[in-house]
């Protein structure tokens, strides 16, 4: 199964430029665009190099998941899939006051400021626990430049949170984390080593770690840039594959789509049985330490998701009234929150209010927009607001690249979680297009997946490119079927048996003002957002329409469901991995995808990406000139 890209990736720029694409008229109307400023448009995105035509299904590895039949049969576990128990060396914690569990958060958007971040101790865990009040203490850490001996000392906080269970049935997991130091390290010199040092318990500095800080805005040597991409890792021998295997690719940052730790598939009694009753957080812990030498060593951007979110046996509830949440106890991303505070917090660590969506800027050329698709984000939430002003405030001469990671995949072609995102795209597809985002990143489906830049289900070279990257090896294991793959036991697509419940989507969306999806991403929609989309028949291979009961009335058939993988899916393979991008100049990009099974030596998938001018001419392709050399991605045609 094993693909053989060889090292002429680059050498086929080439080729002869090929045809441009159907035209894609936008609509916005009415006062309803006044947000539109042309000028924030980019650029078409294209791709170039031996896999720019891929259109390409790996079948699942037999050898991987003990069985052919295994492939499809979501029963069957993979190998390998378990969680490192509790206690083993690997996800072992210190309880003698030692530092554990150092991860490091960045860059701020100042592009100079990091964030470092460790534990003390052990949690308590019983029925009756008390939360300390840690406001007034201190912790500190120190910095100091290679090459040269003065430490430099910051000073941070320290907090804990608790998470008190009110099902009596588990009380006696209630548990009091840790002390968790946040220390905000500022005035970093860009792309320079630096050393660092972490207090213990009593104050005393330990360790001694090592990072590399990014380049930033007006620094003389930005490219190349190296990002690596994870998502959904978990704790499993998979989980520290990846681990490994992206560290030997030396990224300068690390943007992680959320699902960190899986703890919530844990009871809250037990560190083994994953019952799902209550969330272990203690596997939170263990989570810590098994990421902790790639997090100690390269920053991390990561983001708020399902795995986060953690509401089970609290009184914790999200949904699409509840705009705010009040702080500090039992609410929903607070295990994450105070573990991972995003960049450019300096105080207050732990407020979940202020950890669901950020923006950031990487190596002074990278606008990254997180936001969150589990918190309301419609017209008139916070969400929305911010997110409007984000993009609005994008200078693309400062900040060329402009990314947008959330949890869920919008474009994806898997069984397991198809068409989650159809309410929120129909509020922010227009907003990427316009704006001109040249990635979108998601994790959320275990498993990997490139589209080419597209637009409402077709192939444009103006819309962005969808990475699906949430194949980081977690305890559930690769989500194995397509979604338009045949199931043999019924001679139907997988598509025709997707439900919630027994409803299948047209029918939920029908009877349900919130729509299809699971209860946890639709608790975020706003009554009666359009949840079910249909793609045309162009998008899906030779336009051959299956019958189906996934339709809209009066629509073709193949609205809902596929029988082939369609033409905006570029690339697709349900194995754990990981990506590197390399931005190589404010226009050239090059993205590999790594499979875990097959090594590290050789991408599996590999394409260059180049950012052209421009998208105002899109409608008659100039294809002299600038475009000599380079190749188009295929049309739909
Ligand atoms: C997970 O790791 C085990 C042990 O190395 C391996 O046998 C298995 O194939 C891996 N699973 C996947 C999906 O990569
Ligand atoms: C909690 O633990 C205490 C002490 O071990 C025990 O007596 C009690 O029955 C436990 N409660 C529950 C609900 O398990
Ligand atoms: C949503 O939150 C509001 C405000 O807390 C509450 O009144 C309402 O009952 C909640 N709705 C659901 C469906 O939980
Ligand atoms: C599926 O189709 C094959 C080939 O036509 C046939 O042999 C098989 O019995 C069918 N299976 C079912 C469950 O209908
Ligand atoms: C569509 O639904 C009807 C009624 O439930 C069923 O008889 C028919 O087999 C379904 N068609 C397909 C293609 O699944
Ligand atoms: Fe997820």
């Amino acid at each position: 199964m094993a693909r053989s890209y060889l090292a002429l990736a680059l050498s086929a720029l080439a080729l002869t430029a090929t045809i441009a694409h159907a035209n894609v008229q936008l609509h916005a109307s009415g006062d309803d665009d006044a947000w539109l400023r042309p000028d924030f448009r980019r650029n078409m995105i294209v791709e170039a190099g031996a896999a720019a035509f891929t259109h390409e299904t790996v079948h699942c590895d037999p050898n991987a998941v003990g069985s052919v039949a295994g492939c499809f049969d979501q029963s069957i576990p993979a190998v390998g899939n378990v969680d490192f128990v509790f206690g083993a060396p690997q996800v072992a914690y210190p309880t003698d006051g030692a530092p554990w569990g150092v991860h490091l958060t960045g860059p701020y958007p100042d592009g100079r400021t990091y964030l470092v971040s460790w534990y003390t101790g052990a949690p308590t865990i019983g029925a009756t626990v008390t939360k300390p009040d840690t406001s007034s203490m201190k912790t500190t850490a120190a910095v100091r430049k290679a090459g040269s001996n003065g430490w430099t000392k910051h000073s941070g906080s320290v907090i804990t949170y608790l998470r008190a269970y009110s099902d009596p049935a588990l009380v006696n997991g209630t548990y009091l984390s840790a002390h968790i130091h946040h220390v905000v390290l500022p005035r970093l010199d860009p792309n320079t080593f630096y050393y660092y040092q972490v207090a213990d318990a009593s104050g005393k500095l330990m360790g001694e770690w090592r990072f590399k800080t990014l380049p930033a805005t007006g620094s003389k040597t930005t490219y190349p840039l190296r990002i690596g991409l994870i998502a959904d890792v978990g704790q499993t021998v998979n989980s520290s594959d990846t681990r490994d295997h992206l560290m030997a690719h030396k990224p300068q940052v690390v943007i992680m789509v959320g699902d960190n730790s899986y703890a919530d598939n844990y009871g809250a009694l037990s560190t083994e049985d994953r019952n799902g009753k209550g969330t272990n957080q203690q596997r939170w812990d263990t989570y810590q330490q098994l990421w902790q030498p790639l997090y100690a060593t390269v920053p991390v951007l990561n983001c708020a998701a399902n795995h986060e979110l953690e509401t089970t046996g609290i009184p914790a509830v999200v949904n699409y009234t509840t705009t705010s949440f009040s702080y500090p106890a039992n609410f929903p991303f607070q295990s994450y929150s105070a573990r991972f505070p995003v960049p450019g917090t300096t105080s207050n660590f732990g407020d979940i209010t202020q950890n669901l969506y950020y923006s950031t800027v990487i190596g002074g050329k990278v606008k990254l927009i997180t936001m969150n698709n589990y918190v309301p984000f419609h017209k008139g939430t916070p969400q929305y607001d911010w997110a409007m002003k984000e993009f609005a405030s994008v200078d693309r001469k400062k900040n060329p690249w402009l990314f947008v990671q959330f949890h869920a995949p919008p474009y994806h072609t898997y069984y397991v979680h198809y068409k989650e995102m159809d309410c929120f795209m129909s509020i922010w597809e227009d907003v990427f297009y316009e704006y001109g985002v040249d990635l979108v990143l998601n994790g959320h489906v275990h498993a990997y997946e490139r589209t080419h830049p597209m637009y409402k289900y077709q192939p444009d070279t103006c819309g962005p490119i969808y990475i699906t990257i949430g194949d980081g090896g977690n305890v559930e294991g690769p989500y194995r079927n397509f979604v338009d793959e045949i199931n043999p036991k019924t001679n139907k697509t997988y598509c025709e048996a997707l439900n919630y419940g027994g409803v299948n989507p047209v029918s939920m969306a029908a009877s349900n003002p919130s729509g299809w999806g699971p209860g946890y991403q639709r608790q975020a929609h706003a009554p009666n957002c359009p949840t079910v989309t249909f793609q045309p028949a162009t998008s899906v291979n030779n336009g051959i329409l299956v019958p189906s009961n996934m339709t809209a009335a009066g629509a073709a058939p193949m609205g809902f469901c596929q029988n082939s993988q369609p033409t905006w899916s570029a690339y697709r393979d349900p194995s754990f991995g990981h990506a590197i991008l390399e931005l190589q100049s404010d226009t050239v990009a090059h993205f590999s995808w790594y499979k875990n099974l097959e090594g590290n030596a050789v991408a599996m998938d590999d394409v260059v990406l180049e950012r052209l001018d421009s998208c105002a001419s899109r409608m008659g392709m100039d294809m002299g000139g600038d475009m000599m050399g380079r190749r188009m991605m295929r049309s739909s045609a």
